[in-house]
């Protein structure tokens, strides 16, 4: 269960990176256009970071993709993942880049058919998109779910990478069915360690851990305080 930040903002990619729950960095031409950078100054940056795993996406036709993730994986070694589009051309250069023993992240996957010719052609990683399915009025988490169970039957190794993830509940739902790694953007991230009874609880926490502190340093006897009786009863409310 992998979690990848969808980015190329370094600065935040630093920022969430030292949690240690960062698994990977999946990168797009229209990220990498947003950070107004050199697509390469960013890979370097983050690879400096120690993150293991990093698409980087690849254009133009088959020859010139193969080139180009060839370069890119000569570079940056074995963290480079060199993302295609799932086109003939895509697939083409997936085949032999796969072949030479490179990571290749097939994109743009909207179903199990175009997931299906993407293991075949060696794929590491497929990226079905969530939330540009549900945007056109199909249920991206179908999608993901019917390409794991076709993975499952045929024993295929090629990991599901949900990406387009737009909400945190997508991101449980996607492991759910059957991704191996949620790419999401980092305020998604963010998201996920948000529970509004965690916030509550929290401060029912402190303020009793302070009358703690408060009567440790009294003289008199130590005598529990009715108010530590209500053992989260006022979560209730919630
Ligand atoms: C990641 O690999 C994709 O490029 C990205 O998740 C697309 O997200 P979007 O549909 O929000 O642009």
């Amino acid at each position: 269960m992998k979690i990848f930040l969808d980015t190329a903002e370094t600065s935040t990619i630093r920022d969430h990176f030292f949690t240690g729950l960062i698994d990977g960095v999946t990168t797009n031409p229209t990220l990498i256009m947003k950070s107004g950078r050199d697509p390469e100054d960013v890979y370097a940056e983050i690879v400096d970071m120690g993150v293991k795993d990093i698409s980087m996406e690849v254009v133009g036709d088959s020859d010139e993709m193969l080139r180009e993730g060839l370069r890119l994986s000569q570079k940056f070694g074995s963290v480079a993942t060199i993302k295609v589009p799932c086109t003939r051309e895509g697939l083409g250069a997936c085949k032999v880049l796969s072949d030479e023993g490179i990571k290749v992240n097939v994109t743009l996957i909207f179903n199990a058919a175009q997931a299906i010719l993407s293991a075949k052609s060696g794929a590491t990683y497929v990226s079905p998109f969530i939330g540009r399915l549900d945007d056109n009025s199909v249920a991206g988490l179908e999608v993901v779910r019917s390409i794991s169970e076709v993975y499952r039957v045929q024993n295929v190794k090629t990991q599901i990478l949900a990406a387009s993830i737009r909400d945190v509940y997508k991101v449980s739902r996607a492991f759910w069915n059957g991704a191996h790694v949620v790419t999401m953007p980092p305020k998604i991230f963010n998201g996920m360690y948000n529970h509004i009874l965690t916030d509550k609880g929290l401060q029912l926490f402190d303020e009793d851990w302070a009358e703690v502190q408060a009567l440790k340093e009294t003289k008199d006897a130590y005598e529990p305080p009715i108010k530590t009786l209500r053992n989260g009863g006022d979560l209730d409310a919630f």
